[in-house]
């Protein structure tokens, strides 16, 4: 039996999709903080059991029996409580006698205890601590990130803004990183590693290519002169250290195929009347 916390969530969804493609509907447990939230996946054949990060009690009935759990990352902003949400998560596993366990952490987390990855390096040393045989997804970004508001402003005025220099960014798809988790829970051999998720690079200039194909009007990139707080900070400085681009891709290697670049991805995710055209 495989288990996913935090099932109703995005990735998590799309994880089930992909395992319920691969084996028996009842053999997968969907562990979720709301089964209210979940009622389609118990129409569909799961297991749906209560597992809250918040009330460990409900962690361990919701792994029991599991041969392997994805445990997928806390929403939760405030590391510390994050952190010790992983940690209820890793005991419950321990106590429900798990076989493994699959993380899904975070590009970086494995040298950096700082800022957006300080709780996933305190849950590796968790993880590696437990005993329990493990395997750590590290994600990039989740390529959606970057399918926002801004894009509609870029195709409104014609620029889009680029705060990298013109250097490549990996991010890979929600879709693409979650049949890599499947994969990984589905076979064998994964135990004892941790995989450095990258997609395919791509570029600002190749984005507002791909804009201009798709809307039909003229975009063209702009560096940003400042450079924004936040997501687009944090991800600029990872540029400078060389922590993006020198990632391997390793998704490649799991999915068998290369992953999908955002500029590609962009014209099935953005419809051209969405883009203003
Ligand atoms: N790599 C990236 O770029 C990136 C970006 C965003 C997030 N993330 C991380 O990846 C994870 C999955 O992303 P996503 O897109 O699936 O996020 P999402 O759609 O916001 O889903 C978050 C999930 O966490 C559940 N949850 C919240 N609090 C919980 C608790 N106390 N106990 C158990 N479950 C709880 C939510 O349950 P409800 O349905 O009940 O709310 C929901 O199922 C996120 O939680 C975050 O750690 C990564």
């Amino acid at each position: 039996m495989i288990a996913v916390s935090a099932a109703s969530g995005a990735f998590g969804r799309l994880v089930i999709d992909q395992l319920v493609a691969r084996c028996p509907a009842e053999r997968v447990v969907a562990a979720v903080r709301d089964p209210d939230k979940a009622a389609d996946l118990a129409t569909r054949g799961l297991q749906v059991r209560i597992g809250d990060y918040d009330r460990p009690t409900t962690l361990k009935d919701a792994f029991r029996g599991s041969d392997r759990l994805l445990l997928i990352s806390s929403p939760e902003l405030n590391s510390v409580r994050r952190a010790e949400q992983h940690r209820a998560a890793i005991d419950a596993a321990g106590l429900a006698d798990v076989g493994s366990i699959v993380y899904t952490s975070f590009l970086g987390a494995d040298t950096h205890a700082d800022g957006m990855t300080a709780a996933h390096h305190v849950t590796e040393r968790v993880l590696a601590e437990s005993g329990l045989p493990h395997t750590v997804l590290r994600h990039p970004f989740y390529s959606e990130a970057f399918l926002n508001e801004g894009l509609h402003t870029a195709v409104s005025s014609g620029h889009l803004i680029d705060g990298t220099g013109g250097r490549g960014l990996n991010t890979a798809l929600r879709s693409d990183l979650a049949e890599a988790a499947a994969r990984i829970l589905t076979e064998d051999g994964h135990s004892g590693r941790a995989y450095d998720f990258t997609g395919s690079l791509w570029t600002y200039g190749q984005l507002a290519d791909a804009l201009s194909r798709i809307s039909g009007r003229p975009v063209v990139i702009r560096d940003r002169p400042d450079r924004a707080p936040g997501v687009q900070g944090w991800l600029e400085d990872q540029i400078r250290s060389g922590g993006l681009e020198r990632q391997t891709a390793d998704l490649r290697d799991v999915l068998g195929r290369p992953s999908v670049p955002l500029d590609r991805a962009v014209a099935s995710l953005l419809s051209a009347a969405a883009l203003g055209k």
